[in-house]
C-alpha cells in the first residue's frame, strides 16, 4: 500500500504543555473572558481596545512560549513520512512553526498576522497592535487581529476538505470537539474510509465518532504515535 495520506487537526491542548492556556479546561480562557466580548466582530466593534489588548497579551505569551515534544514530533512526521501530511491547526500561536513544521494551515488565523478590515491586506502583526493602526496598503485606520472570530468563516476550508477526502488517517490532537466546522472533520474522514484517532487529555465532545482514542498528554502520546507511523 502506498504510504498513507495523513490529516492532523490540532487544538489548544497541544500547546498546553508549552504554557499556553486552553479555552474550556478549568480556569481556561473562556472562564476569564466572555467570548462575545473578545472573539466576535460585534465585540470588536463595541470595544476594539479590549479585543486588541486580549490578543496583545496572547501574542506576548506565545512569543515567549517554546514548542513541546508534540509539536516537534509532528514536524518530524512532515519531514520523514513518505505520504502526504496536512497539518491543520485551530491554534493561533506559532508553536508548530517554531517546532519545525513547514506547512501549517491556520484555519482560525494567527496572532502574528494583522488584517485590514477594509481591503483584506495582511501583514506581520507588531507584538503590540494599536487600535486604529493604519493598513500599510490602503492607509485606512482599519487594522485588526487576523483571527477568525465566532460567526466568521474559517480559512482555507476548500484545501482542508480536499485533504480530508483523500485521507487514509485522520488524527485530532488536543481539541475538545466543541467548535465546528473543525469538530465535524472526523465525520468527513470516516465517510471516506479513513482511520480516525483522537489524542486528548480528556475525551472530547465528539470522541464517540473516532475509531480510536488515546488518552494522555500530547507530549507523550504524539511522539509515540509518530514513532509508530514512521516505523521507528
Ligand atoms: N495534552 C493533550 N490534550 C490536552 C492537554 C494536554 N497536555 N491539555 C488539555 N488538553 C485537551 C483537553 O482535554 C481538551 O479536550 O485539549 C482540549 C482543549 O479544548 P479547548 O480548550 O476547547 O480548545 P480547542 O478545542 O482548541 O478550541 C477550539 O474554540 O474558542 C474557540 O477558536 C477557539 O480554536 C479554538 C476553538
Amino acid at each position: 500500500m502506498a504510504s498513507p495520506s495523513i490529516v492532523i487537526l490540532t487544538g489548544a491542548g497541544i500547546s498546553a504543555e508549552s504554557g499556553l492556556g486552553t479555552f474550556r479546561d478549568e480556569g481556561g480562557l473562556w472562564a476569564q473572558h466572555r467570548i462575545e466580548d473578545v472573539a466576535t466582530p460585534e465585540g470588536f466593534a463595541r470595544n476594539p481596545q479590549l479585543v486588541v489588548d486580549f490578543y496583545n497579551a496572547r501574542r506576548r505569551q506565545a512569543a515567549e512560549a517554546v514548542p513541546n515534544a508534540a509539536h516537534e514530533a509532528l514536524a518530524r512526521l512532515e519531514a520523514e513520512h513518505a505520504g502526504n501530511v496536512t497539518l491543520v491547526t485551530q491554534n493561533v500561536d506559532d508553536l508548530h512553526e517554531k517546532g519545525g513544521s513547514q506547512n501549517v494551515v491556520h484555519m482560525h488565523g494567527a496572532l502574528n498576522s494583522a488584517l485590514c478590515a477594509a481591503c483584506a491586506h495582511r501583514w506581520p502583526a507588531p507584538l503590540k497592535m494599536q487600535v486604529g493602526a493604519l493598513c500599510p496598503k490602503c492607509a485606512t485606520p482599519t487594522a485588526r487581529p487576523d483571527i477568525v472570530w465566532f460567526g466568521e468563516i474559517p480559512y482555507q476550508m476548500e484545501r482542508i476538505e480536499q485533504a480530508l477526502t483523500r485521507a487514509d488517517i485522520f488524527v485530532a490532537i488536543g481539541t475538545s470537539g466543541n467548535v465546528y466546522p473543525a469538530a465535524g472533520f472526523v465525520q468527513l474522514a470516516t465517510h471516506v474510509g479513513a482511520h480516525t484517532v483522537e489524542m486528548n487529555l480528556d475525551p472530547g465532545e465528539n470522541v464517540s465518532l473516532f475509531a480510536e482514542a488515546r488518552a494522555g498528554k500530547a507530549s507523550e502520546t504524539v511522539p509515540a504515535w509518530v514513532k509508530e507511523v514512521l516505523g521507528s
